[in-house]
């Protein structure tokens, strides 16, 4: 299915659907039997480098998967949107339409504002013949992914956004108000001291209700919103890793969030802590093991815990089907 009234339903009811990066199987499988559980919605994204990694094909199949997966595990109508996480061209885009995405992302934000919507507007109104739904982006988030890199962000500029998605058509939009990707938000220096914890500087929520105040009720997206919980990091540094100054978006943060009109938050980082740290961990204490099956399953145990806690303990989606 595609986001619309998946959105419309998150906004009004106050929580926001969890958008999850898949490379693997053990990722998805562990993604649909989180969403099964605990009767969330859920929203299966794959970005260009996971097409260049697993094959576009063998992930949108596994996705179809998904779906059987998920009756199967006992869910009678199990809402899955296959959505392409930051689309950067019109053709990617218009490859994953045409092959059975029900949403996909347009991501021209590193654009000078004019080309962003020129580029946003054309997958939009190609998207929308086939009633796939579109994110775009407006603001610029920090961080350095293997397809996603910008040096600094630049806030959303509230003024902006009522002609951004009126002159786009786009059906959500994701704003930058402080998050960012990968595994190291924040610097040490960034953050402030608290009971020996780091604490990183707040979400811009003032340019967040800003941006409500302009388009209320329009879908808004937050990109960048892992927690780097620091148990995972932990055991990936315990079991032979070295993860430094790893810090993310207090899962506070994301609660209060999600509570606005912010209605899907993307979460990839977690999901890679959690099963680094389950592989370590495992084949730490079990070093005569070398069937893949005997530590994917841990990890992929680790990332169901995960995406549990968070759909129950931070986006609220829980028991949200609509059947
Ligand atoms: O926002 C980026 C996602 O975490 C995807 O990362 O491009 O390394 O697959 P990736
Ligand atoms: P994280 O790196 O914080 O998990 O963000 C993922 C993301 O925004 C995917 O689009
Ligand atoms: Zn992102």
């Amino acid at each position: 299915m595609n986001t619309r009234e998946m959105f419309k339903r998150a906004v009004a009811g106050g929580y926001a659907i969890p958008a999850f990066n898949f490379n693997t199987m053990e990722q998805m499988q562990a993604i649909v039997m989180a969403a099964v559980e605990t009767k969330s919605p859920v929203i299966m994204q794959v970005s260009k480098g996971a097409r260049n990694y697993a094959n576009g094909t063998i992930l949108r199949n596994l996705a179809k998967g998904a779906v059987e997966y998920a009756k199967e595990l006992g869910c009678e109508h199990p809402e899955i949107v296959l959505h392409l996480d930051h689309g950067d061209s019109f053709e990617l885009c218009k490859d994953c339409i045409d092959n059975g995405f029900s949403s996909v992302m347009i991501d021209g934000s590193s654009l000078p504002y004019e080309e962003n919507i020129a580029l946003a507007k054309k997958v939009v109104d190609y998207a929308h013949q086939f009633d796939v739904t579109v994110e775009a982006e407006l603001g610029v988030l920090a961080g350095v992914e293997d397809e996603v890199s910008a040096a600094e962000s630049h806030y959303t500029k509230p003024e902006e956004v009522i002609d951004f998605s009126t002159r786009t058509g786009c059906d959500s939009l994701a704003i930058s108000i402080g998050t960012s990707h990968g595994a190291h938000k924040f610097t040490p220096e960034q953050c402030t001291l608290v009971n020996g914890v780091l604490v990183p500087p707040p979400l811009a929520f003032d340019i967040l209700h800003e941006i409500e105040k302009k388009l209320p009720g329009f879908p808004i997206v937050l990109h960048g919103s892992s927690s780097v919980p620091m148990e995972e990091v932990n055991t990936i540094n315990k079991y032979g890793g070295h993860l430094e100054a790893a810090i993310g978006i207090p899962e506070e943060q994301l609660r209060e969030a999600a509570k606005s009109a912010v209605c899907k938050i993307n979460i990839d980082s977690d999901s890679r802590l959690a099963m680094t740290a389950a592989i370590r961990k495992h084949l730490a204490e079990h070093p005569g093991d070398f069937d893949p099956r005997q530590y994917l399953k841990p990890a992929r145990e680790n990332m169901k815990k995960m995406y549990i806690h968070k759909i129950v303990n931070v986006l609220g989606s829980d028991g949200k089907l609509a059947q």
